[in-house]
């Protein structure tokens, strides 16, 4: 990385979904990122509970599918994770692809891997403020 690339290094948020893990896809998914040269900050197993995906997706509940959506990610383990490189979270969301697999272009994760608009394996910050809030709201102080 030369000194500019540092200057510009940013954080992103991603989290594993269960299905991820279910599958044994851990490996798959952080070798992609780590071999796009981007850093791997922070990684934890959680299980998470309804109030903390409820404002994790706080701009989707209320949506027809969030019921699914919560019983999902409730129901196993994730792995939350903090991710530093130059531009990583546009970079992250470009080698994660469209939100429905089935949509996803053939080479991101979700083109390779997934075949449904909610099991999806991955999720990832889409823009500074979020990646923001979603380091804080999983890892509490980390920066
Ligand atoms: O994850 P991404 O940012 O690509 O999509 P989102 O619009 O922020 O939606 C968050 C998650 O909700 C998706 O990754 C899917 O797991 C789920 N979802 C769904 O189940 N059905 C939809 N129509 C849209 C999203
Ligand atoms: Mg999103």
């Amino acid at each position: 990385m030369t000194q500019n690339e540092r200057e510009v290094a940013e954080k992103t948020f991603v989290m594993l979904k269960p299905d991820a893990l279910e599958r044994g896809l851990v490996g798959e998914i952080v070798a992609r990122l780590e071999r796009k040269g981007l850093k791997l900050e922070r990684l934890e197993t959680k299980r998470l509970s309804k109030e903390l995906i409820a404002r994790h997706y706080a701009h989707l509940v209320g949506r027809d599918f969030y019921g699914e959506l919560e019983s999902y990610a409730t129901r196993g383990d994730v792995i939350a994770s903090i991710w530093r490189g130059p531009g990583a979270i546009a970079i992250v969301r470009k080698l994660v692809g469209a939100t429905d697999g089935a949509e996803a272009e053939p080479g991101t994760i979700r083109g390779d891997f997934a075949l449904g608009g909610t099991e999806n394996l991955v999720h990832a910050s889409d823009s500074p403020e979020a990646a923001r809030r979603e380091i804080a709201l999983f890892f509490g102080d980390a920066r």
